[in-house]
């Protein structure tokens, strides 16, 4: 059942391609126009809540950027045990989404019934159809993914993004904030990733050298400006769950403000940088960490390499992409990373310590 693969985690890292074009083929037309369900109204909607837990939350994160970029449209983002016990402010005319791959997640689903009657809509972005989380809301979107087995989640992480990049698109067009013409083109984009993501698999190899040195570290940090931000937090989340490194991730911008006192030669810094209008600004806080000897592993496109790939540590070079759609393919050398360098330190990738698949208690 694991397809030929050593762990359930990489087949599913590599399966990727194969769900992402599902979902798109699921929620769009060959034509370049959008099929998500007509009660996925964003035209009196004035605000969105997205809530959940762990890397779905990550997902909500980077989909604040898209939302807001986008659409033009408040976003607030939450995790699931806070949002609960906190008295959130909710506009009654205020969309509500959940997002969950189990669809089972204590915490979410109580988030989920606080919020009944007290906003417009409850939408789930969930991986079970048939869920608590995806019965009890207004409208449930499934993400596609197939069956997720490992502990760790990566083809359900890309396929929420999948989503909620469509669901964001669809609040552009609702609230008229993106013509025909762009919208296609936006679409065409997210239709070239299972492609892309492929080429980033082709990755696998370089990136288990550069995992024997990392398994070595006892702390490592990722870098992340704008949607990379959230990124950045899902790398080291995805990396201290199944290797048991100690990883943080930062927005970029932040490091100046105390990380840095944890550089030193010892800790490598992982940069998630695609060339984007944020570029220059992640690579001047990218030399910070070099002037202090920090060891640092810069991702980027071959333009970012070229710009910016000097004196560090290690590169790797990924697929240019639509700026836009860059947490996406982001995502897998993240997963790889952590795949790897759990691999070169011999822990049990499928089944980490002390983790549970669904975590149906608060
Ligand atoms: C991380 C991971 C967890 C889950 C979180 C939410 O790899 O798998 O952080 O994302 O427990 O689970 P769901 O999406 O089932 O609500």
């Amino acid at each position: 059942e694991k397809a030929g693969y050593k762990h359930f985690m990489a087949k599913e890292i590599a399966e990727q391609p194969v769900v992402i074009a599902g979902a798109l083929k699921h929620y769009t037309s060959p034509e370049g126009t959008l099929h998500l369900p007509e009660e996925l109204d964003f035209k009196a909607i004035d605000r969105i809540t997205l809530v959940a837990c762990g890397t779905a939350s990550y997902a909500c994160h980077v989909a604040k950027y898209w939302f807001e970029q986008l659409a033009q449209l408040p976003a607030d983002i939450d995790i699931a045990s806070e949002f609960r016990y906190r008295d959130p402010v909710l506009s009654p005319a205020s969309m509500a989404v959940f997002v969950s791959q189990s669809g089972e997640t204590a915490d979410t689903l109580a988030a989920l019934r606080h919020t009944r009657e007290k906003v417009a809509k409850v939408v789930a972005v969930v991986n079970v159809p048939t869920s608590s989380i995806a019965r009890e809301s207004d409208l449930a979107l499934p993400i596609m993914a197939g069956v997720e087995v490992g502990v760790a989640s990566t083809k359900a992480f890309t396929c929420q993004l999948v989503t909620l990049a469509l669901m964001a698109l669809k609040a552009a067009a609702d609230r008229g904030r993106i013509d025909a013409g762009d919208l296609r083109q936006r679409l065409q984009s997210l239709r070239a990733l299972p492609g892309i993501l492929n080429a980033a698999l082709g990755l696998s190899d370089p990136i288990a050298t550069i995992a024997a040195e990392l398994a070595k570290a006892q702390d490592i940090l990722f870098l992340g400006r704008g949607a990379m931000f959230p990124l950045a937090l899902e790398g080291a989340l995805k990396l201290k769950e199944i290797s048991y490194i100690h990883a943080e991730g930062y927005a970029s911008g932040e490091l100046k403000h105390g990380p840095i006192a944890l550089i030193d030669a010892q800790v490598p810094v992982i940069v998630l940088a695609p060339k984007d209008a944020l570029f220059d600004k992640t690579v001047s806080n990218m030399q910070e960490v070099m002037a202090r000897n920090g060891k640092v592993l810069l991702l980027s496109d071959a333009a970012g390499i070229q710009a910016a790939g000097q004196g560090s540590w290690k590169t790797l070079t990924l697929p240019a992409v639509d700026p836009l759609w860059a947490p996406i393919l982001y995502a897998v050398p993240a997963q790889l990373l952590a795949y790897h360098t759990a691999i070169a330190k011999g822990t049990d990738v499928d089944q980490p310590r002390n983790l549970a698949k669904s975590v149906t208690v608060e």
